[in-house]
């Protein structure tokens, strides 16, 4: 089968392009994406000698760079990473979220529809908003996003799935929760805590750090994906996580015991504006698909700190380089004005 990655060059899409090829090496796929700033070609360093996997660098809202390129690849499954991720980004310059995941879904799904290609979008619990106690999200749950982040993967949900109403394209979803593990751009909570105790610098944990994620380990999700990939029903979506949360401060605590950082790093800095208390899915839908997480989010926060331990000629470039100036302003103000 030929496969268009696209954002193969992120965390989650290059975990899964490694993954993918691992199992399935008679499979071609086209790596295709933007390279913004939180794309890395090293992330796949050790693939791209593979005459199985290819690169082109192009922007996914670009309609003619996306027909010729699913044309020329003969692609017949779109599986969809690219996107502007981080929350705080979005807070700070939201438009670019709009274009990307809004207007870039929209095109490829018209791609898919003129070419006949099958389409896979890559979503997050983060559409399903806020959940209170003792509840969690089943895949039939109202969309009640709170940031412009998920607002715009909310909106490109209901894209896909109007697709495959109104045209019958052949459309999976699947909402994932907080990934963790290798290649993942530091200004994320796990990667940037592992770094900045690695480096002795403060933890900026924001407001009272009892935010509940289900933290779960990237091949996790990549195996779900694979899941639907090869049993998923048409029109369908899917939550993928490990349906168990822990606080922030459970995660800082597992980051600073396998690091052996001191505690004393922590800082409670002002909160994120809108801030969503509480992640939590119902993950049955995917266990009658036969799959399951094989980490528990304990031990996907411990190895992905590890990992960041064990390759910092992956992160401290980024570090040093215009990631600075991003963290001076996210993080400076915060920092100085911190509370105990
Ligand atoms: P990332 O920020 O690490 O990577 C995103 C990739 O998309 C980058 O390689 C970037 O260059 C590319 N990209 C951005 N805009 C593009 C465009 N216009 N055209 C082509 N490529 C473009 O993101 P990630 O954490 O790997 O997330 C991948 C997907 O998974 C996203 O759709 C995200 O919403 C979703 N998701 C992420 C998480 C998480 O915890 N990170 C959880 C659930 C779902
Ligand atoms: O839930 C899935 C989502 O997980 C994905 O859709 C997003 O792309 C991904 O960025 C992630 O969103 P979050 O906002 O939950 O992840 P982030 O790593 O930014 O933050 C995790 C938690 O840690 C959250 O409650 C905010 C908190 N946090 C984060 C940062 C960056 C802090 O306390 N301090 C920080 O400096």
């Amino acid at each position: 089968m030929k496969i268009m990655v696209t954002g193969g060059c992120g965390f989650i899409g290059s975990n899964f392009v490694r993954y993918w090829h691992t199992r399935h090496p008679e499979d071609h796929l086209l790596v295709y994406d933007k390279m913004t700033y939180a794309a890395r070609k090293e992330n796949l360093h050790d693939l791209w000698e593979n005459e199985q996997i290819s690169f082109l660098q192009g922007d996914i809202a670009e309609m003619s760079a996306v027909r010729r390129a699913c044309l020329e690849h003969q692609t017949e499954l779109i599986v969809n990473f690219a996107a502007e991720t981080h929350v705080d980004q979005s807070i700070a310059g939201p438009l670019v979220f709009t274009d990307t995941n809004v207007r870039g879904t929209h095109v490829l799904l018209e791609v898919a529809r003129e070419l006949g290609i099958r389409f896979h979008h890559i979503s997050t619990d983060e559409v399903y908003g806020h959940i209170e106690d003792q509840h969690q999200s089943t895949e039939e749950d109202p969309l009640l996003p709170r940031s412009p982040y998920a607002a715009s993967k909310a909106a490109a949900d209901q894209l896909v799935q109007a697709y495959h109403i109104t045209y019958g394209l052949p459309v999976t979803i699947t909402r994932g929760s907080n990934n963790v593990g290798p290649f993942q751009y530091p200004e994320k909570a796990v990667p940037l805590f592992s770094t900045n105790v690695l480096l002795g610098e403060p933890l900026p944990v924001y407001g009272d750090g009892l935010q509940m994620r289900d933290y779960t380990h990237v091949i996790d999700h990549c195996s779900g994906i694979e899941a639907v990939l090869l049993r998923g029903q048409p029109g369908e979506v899917y939550n993928v996580g490990t349906g168990e949360e822990m606080t922030n401060l459970e995660m800082v605590d597992i980051v600073l015991q396998e690091l052996n950082g001191n505690p004393s790093l922590i800082r409670h800095v002002q909160d994120r504006p809108g801030h969503d208390r509480r992640y939590s899915m119902n993950i049955s839908k995917m266990r009658n698909l036969g799959w399951t997480p094989a980490f528990h989010p304990r031990q996907a926060v411990a190895e992905a700190a590890r990992w960041y331990a064990e390759n910092r000629w992956w992160w401290e470039p980024i570090r040093s380089g215009a990631f600075r100036e991003y963290y001076e302003r996210q993080y400076r103000d915060r920092l100085a004005g911190h509370t105990a």
